[in-house]
């Protein structure tokens, strides 16, 4: 039976990385979404819907053609020209997972296209070939918490169920940071006393997360490998991360590589108007403006709609979900 279609609309979510020790192999997909339309044409054209998407190239050196073209070459097939639309609720460069989005759902996208013929696995390692990390890709692709790894060759991954109880309040700055400069501030070489405390940590975070123990998340949530060099990039950072457990959150952390602050946060908590207050009076003490969001973990991952009307466009079938 041929399964290839003529046109595909996937839904991607948003991710979180590291969740503080568990640097680029711990994350989690959260309810903030983008959706990408993909189609064989006759000529690529790329539309790309939205302010924030301006910058973004729209020929065939964007970053969702291109992963499309990864898809086909792999499978032995032949599309150069397509059409593509996409829009996106992910801010760009704030540590929320926008690229891992954009190469996800390309690769889900174009795969669907042409019959489904790779595996979600060979789709996972595709996209950590590219990100060179597989924490927010692995997100993004399966939805829920992930904690995986990569060798080089390849990566592995476990996927868990995130707790009913847990959401989530991202505090969003008003301004971008490159994942490439906040890598650069990170040393080359760390101590063992570091290594052992984020393996320690990171090791009883995720043993937290499969038992339910979300008393236990303030202690684990700690990292000494990434966050302390990043606070300069992030002014607030260090008080945010010291003191935000002393407002009703379950623990804290850098969202990926920045600026993005989350906190996780029970959700029967009466503490969150207190939590919002502090995280807001925190980084206008440091005259750093900033979004609050409240999200909850995504279950599915990247998703292939099947449900949509053929003659509207994009954006008229998906208004009704967007959510900035
Ligand atoms: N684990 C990565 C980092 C996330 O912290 O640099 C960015 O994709």
């Amino acid at each position: 039976m041929d399964t290839s279609h003529t046109k595909v609309r996937v839904k991607v979510p948003a991710s979180t990385a590291n969740l503080g020790p568990g640097f680029d192999t711990l994350g989690m997909a959260l309810d903030l979404y983008a959706w990408i339309e993909m189609g064989i044409a006759e000529e690529t054209k790329i539309h790309l819907i939205g302010d924030q998407m301006s910058g973004i190239p729209t020929d065939k050196s964007n970053l969702i053609y291109e992963v499309a073209q990864m898809v086909f070459d792999k499978a032995g097939v032949k599309h150069p020209e397509l059409e593509i639309s996409m829009y996106s609720d992910i801010p760009l460069t704030r540590g929320l997972g926008s690229s891992a989005s954009a190469i996800v759902g390309g690769l889900a996208a174009a795969n669907a296209l042409i019959g489904s013929p790779l595996s979600d696995d060979t789709l996972f390692q595709m996209a950590t070939e590219l990100e060179h990390h597989p924490d927010n890709v692995g997100a993004a692709l399966f939805g829920g918490l992930v904690v995986a790894f990569w060798d080089g060759e390849r990566a592995e991954h476990i996927r868990i169920e995130p707790d009913d109880r847990l959401e989530v309040l991202v505090a969003i700055p008003h301004f971008q940071l490159s994942t490439e400069k906040a890598r650069h501030v990170l040393p080359r070489e760390q101590s063992l006393a570091n290594a052992v405390f984020n393996v320690g940590h990171s090791s009883v975070l995720v043993a937290a997360f499969c038992t339910g123990r979300l008393d236990m998340i303030a202690r684990a949530m700690k990292d000494a490998l990434h966050q302390p060099y990043r606070a300069a990039l992030v002014p607030g950072l260090a008080k945010i991360l010291a003191e935000a457990t002393d407002h009703g959150a379950l623990g804290v952390a850098l969202s990926g590589a920045g600026p993005t602050m989350l906190a996780l946060v029970d959700r029967n908590s009466s503490r969150k108007e207190e939590l919002e207050q502090f995280l807001l009076g925190t980084l206008k003490e440091e005259q750093i403006e900033a979004t609050l969001m409240w999200l909850k973990p995504d279950r599915h991952g990247v998703q292939l709609l099947t449900h949509f009307d053929e003659q509207c466009t994009l954006f008229e079938n998906i208004k009704g979900d967007v959510r900035l």
